[in-house]
């Protein structure tokens, strides 16, 4: 299916050569505004929690693939890429995991599952967020290794695993290590340890193609440093890998704040974004305020994070990101 030329943001974007895109949820579905809205400015969509272990698996089998299948019709027919969202994460593993089970049987679920969904995209899904947030130095594990329940069952080699793993179902496929807090002025620790994780994991021959930057903002924190940003994806592309912005959206300070102070968030930090030149996608954690997960965590209510309003109104966040793509250079 050859896509239909996007008005919007993927336009902007592809000029220079990034893909934009958005997580999306079930309403994609149902919604027509939203789903018009996706159309007009994504290239690229991510299920935000559709393709979680815990919302595919009990007990950490057999997982239940229709969710991907109705994701992969849905890019096919419109010409979207997906990038897979996400395999391993300590927030998504399924209730009835089985908290006992030994590193073989461990292994044997966590491997299980990577294979049957990256093998039923196999060729389909160009980027994949193997392990997500794999890395908190103050929980004092070797190398700044979150204490996750694979970390515990399995060992620090589960990272491995998991990206040999998914490498094995679908060589194709591009894929992530997902993380938070590497831009922050707070993140000194957290860069070191991704560095150095993604150093050893390369020089063992690891396939790992790209880093991801949640970048979840927050108006008025004063914790976004440029240089920082700057200094961490220049050792990124030293490795030889890309970058890809993944889960932006930007609070509101606890005091609130107006569209204009988000909006001013989003242009500063895209603005020092863009001049990464291994830089391939910049994505929202959701692209309408009427879906953020940020109205369900503390103090999130009545969020309005996101580039559309609950009414899918443009907001001028959307125009402070047309305007920091469009800063970068075309190609
Ligand atoms: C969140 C989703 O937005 C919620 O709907 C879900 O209930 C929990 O997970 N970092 C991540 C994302 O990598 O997977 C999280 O998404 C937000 C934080």
């Amino acid at each position: 299916m050859v896509r239909a030329q996007a008005r919007g943001l993927a336009t902007i974007a592809g000029q220079s050569g990034i893909q934009f895109g958005a997580a999306v949820g079930p309403w994609l579905w149902n919604e027509r505004d939203f789903r018009e809205a996706v159309l007009s400015d994504c290239a690229l969509i991510i299920p935000e929690f559709e393709w979680k272990w815990d919302r595919l698996s009990h007990h950490g089998g057999d997982c239940d693939l229709s969710p991907i299948k109705r994701y992969l019709a849905f890019a096919d027919k419109h010409g979207l890429a997906i990038r897979g969202h996400t395999l391993v994460w300590h927030r998504s593993m399924p209730s009835g995991f089985p908290a006992s089970a030994d590193r073989e049987t461990a292994i044997k679920l966590m491997t299980g599952h990577i294979r049957a969904l990256v093998g039923c995209g196999a060729g389909r899904i160009p980027y994949w967020d193997v392990v997500n947030e794999a890395i908190e130095p103050e929980d004092g594990e070797r190398g700044g290794l979150r204490r996750t329940p694979l970390f515990r069952q399995i060992g620090p080699d589960y990272i491995e695993i998991a990206y040999r793993t998914a490498a094995q179902a679908d060589p194709a496929a591009r894929l992530v290590y997902n993380d938070y807090g590497l831009g922050k002025t707070w993140g000194a620790a957290r860069r070191e340890a991704v560095l150095r994780m993604l150093d050893k994991m390369l020089s063992r021959g690891v396939p790992i193609h790209a880093v991801g930057l949640q970048s979840h903002l927050k108006v008025g924190d004063g914790t976004f440093d440029p240089e920082m940003l700057t200094w961490f994806g220049k050792r990124v592309e030293e490795m030889g890998l890309d970058i890809l912005v993944t889960e932006l959206d930007v609070a509101a300070a606890d005091g609130g704040s107006s569209d204009a102070e988000v909006a001013g968030v989003y242009g500063e930090y895209l603005s020092a974004i863009v001049q990464l030149p291994n830089l391939k996608s910049i994505s929202t954690w959701g692209l309408s305020d009427r879906y953020s997960w940020l109205a369900n965590e503390p103090g999130g209510h009545g969020a309005r994070p996101l580039l559309y309003d609950a009414r899918m109104q443009r907001k001028p966040a959307w125009d402070a990101v047309a305007g920091a793509l469009a800063e970068r250079i075309p190609l």
